[in-house]
């Protein structure tokens, strides 16, 4: 028997357009606006024992990438916030991937798109580990696509359009026998990762990209958050390959990858040591509603 895909809701209800829908009479145009251009949004967001960390930051942002794409959501950040969780309790799913998004509709199918409706659905299903053994650490490549520039897109969105360079760079990745890549900016610095920010250790301190062309990172955030409360120096700079070798821990971090070691990025080893270790279980712990001691 066919196993059911793991990153997909396959049953159950999902909301759509302001109702709650069977997942299999949710549909859309083939002449979708979204579809064809790429104007679309998304977020990607987890629950832990039934509740979504962090829920209001990550539709804040869904409405700043919308905005920044031309649109408005047409839903206030608390009739949202009501749907997401309205559907996961319906679905019951306590540790969930949720998946909120909107697209400009069929109206008008061209360049030009200022006729189309705006539409929005939330889908949530259950999610483990986004890596088959993350603690086990894993192997980066570095993509040779690059993250754009603000004057060449709307990288502060979490916009579909941006993910094609992301997809084109992950598989490629694991076509070559790594997990995930690592991606520089244009001028070729240190940017995120294909769906997550990277930090890096050294003498007992952080390191990490500067945050101007990369998404606002909701996890990276929260990483800040726990170097605060650990007394952890954090420096947000510009960092260049040739530093890779200097650092000796390494690890992602993102709402679906959660925080996960790194091995290896391209022949470099790392060793994940007491900081990724105390970064890890001060996560959990935050996720599952703990305060840190
Ligand atoms: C390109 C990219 N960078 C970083 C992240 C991590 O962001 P967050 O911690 O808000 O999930 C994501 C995931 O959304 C992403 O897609």
């Amino acid at each position: 028997m066919a196993q059911p895909l793991p990153f997909r809701q396959t049953s159950g209800q999902l909301w759509m357009d302001g109702g709650f829908i069977d997942c299999d009479k949710a549909t859309i145009s083939i002449l979708t606006h979204g579809l064809h251009y790429a104007s679309s949004v998304f977020e990607g967001e987890r629950a832990y024992g039934g509740k979504i960390f962090k829920s209001r930051q990550h539709t804040d942002r869904l409405i700043n990438s919308c905005r920044l794409m031309g649109f408005a959501l047409p839903y206030s950040a608390a009739e949202f916030e009501r749907a997401k969780h309205e559907l996961r309790e319906r679905l019951g799913i306590e540790q969930a991937y949720v998946r909120p998004f909107a697209w400009r509709g069929s109206e008008q199918l061209g360049v030009s798109a200022s006729a189309n409706t705006i539409h929005a659905a939330i889908s949530i299903w259950p999610m483990g580990t986004y890596f088959a053994d993350k603690m086990k650490g894993i192997r980066l490549d570095i993509a040779d696509w690059r993250r754009p520039p603000s004057a060449c897109a709307p990288v502060k969105a979490k916009a579909a359009g941006l993910y094609m360079i992301c997809t084109l760079s992950k598989d490629a990745a694991a076509a070559a026998g790594y997990n995930d890549a690592l991606m520089l900016d244009y001028e070729g610095r240190i940017a995120e990762c294909t769906g997550a920010h990277i930090f890096f250790v050294r003498d007992g301190e952080l390191h990490t990209p500067s945050p101007e062309w990369i998404l606002d990172g909701i996890t990276r955030a929260t990483v800040m958050e726990i170097a605060k409360a650990r007394n952890l120096t954090v420096h947000e700079r510009q960092i260049l390959p040739d530093e890779l070798n200097s650092f000796t821990e390494c690890f992602i971090v993102g709402s679906a990858v959660e925080i996960t070691p790194v091995n290896e990025i391209k022949g470099i080893a790392y060793t994940p040591g007491d900081i990724s270790a105390q970064m890890i279980a001060d996560y959990d712990t935050l996720v599952a509603g703990g305060t840190l001691s």
